[in-house]
């Protein structure tokens, strides 16, 4: 799908990898719409692209965001899932257990977040004309290098990530008959606010282990891919690692 006069959102906006993405996609010529918790953290991130204060863990959130976009732009081509959160907690600390409510937001942010942007995008796609490609619209979830291979003090970050990956292909085969492809991106270590906030301990420890470049990736890395992902029509149903041969 070419992305020149396209819509599409990014959730997680204002900030890191999703910020990059709404750059990237407006720079290819995308009306850009990026989704993320505070008005005003967007307005000041996204230097004059759209931004509209949606919480993805919030069903009626997400719902109303999408149409918003659809009343102002009459379509909706792409969607890029960027919000998460780490939510770092051992199982078992100093005589306590991993709170569930932490358990639970994560689980609620990072998965459910993802598949309410996911359904709400199907069902704007879905009433787009076919392009000559049968292409009715584009949806990009981000998992991590986490859910196979994830660090301590990240059991819920990792299952969220694993579940992302796993119900990618349902997904797709799900929309296949819409004309909508669903692609999920695995990256290892970025650049972000999500990165700044680990313990220097633990992501240079990533780092020491990559093969080359021995360095996080950055946004427009990231960004780079997504955009090959919306452009690239042969890709579908599968999650791409970006991780520069994280161990
Ligand atoms: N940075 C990395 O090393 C790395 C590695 C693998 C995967 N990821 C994933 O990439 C994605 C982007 O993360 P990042 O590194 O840019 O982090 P980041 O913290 O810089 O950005 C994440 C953004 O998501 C937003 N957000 C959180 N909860 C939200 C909610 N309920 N509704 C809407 N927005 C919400 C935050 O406000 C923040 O602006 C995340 O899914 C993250 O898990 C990041």
């Amino acid at each position: 799908m070419k992305l020149d006069n396209k819509v599409a959102i990014v959730t997680g906006a204002a900030s890191g990898l999703g910020l990059a993405t709404c750059k990237a996609l407006a720079a290819a010529g995308a009306r850009v719409v990026g989704f993320d918790l505070d008005q005003q953290r967007l307005d000041v991130a996204l230097e004059g692209i759209a931004g509209i204060a949606v919480d993805v863990a919030d069903e009626a959130s997400v719902q109303r965001g999408i149409d918003a976009v659809v009343q102002r732009f009459g379509a909706l081509h792409v969607a890029v899932n960027c919000a998460g959160v780490l939510g770092p907690c051992k199982t078992l600390s100093k005589g306590q257990v991993f709170p569930t409510e932490l358990w639970s937001r994560v689980l609620a942010v990072n998965l459910t977040g993802t598949f309410n942007v996911i359904r709400y995008a199907a069902l704007a796609m879905s009433n787009n004309d076919p392009e000559d490609s049968g292409e009715r619209g584009v949806i990009i979830n981000t998992a991590s290098g986490a859910a196979r291979e994830g660090q301590m003090g990240q059991a819920a970050y990792s299952a969220s990530k694993a579940a992302v990956i796993g119900m990618t292909l349902p997904i797709a085969r799900d929309l296949a008959e819409h004309g909508i492809r669903v692609v999920s991106l695995a990256p290892g270590l970025f650049e972000s606010g999500m990165s700044a906030g680990m313990p220097a301990k633990v992501s240079e420890n990533i780092v020491g282990g990559l093969l080359f470049p021995r360095r996080m990736g950055y946004g427009h890395e990231f960004a780079a891919l997504v955009q090959h992902v919306v452009e690239n029509a042969y890709l579908n149903a599968l999650t791409l690692d970006i991780q520069c041969g994280t161990r």
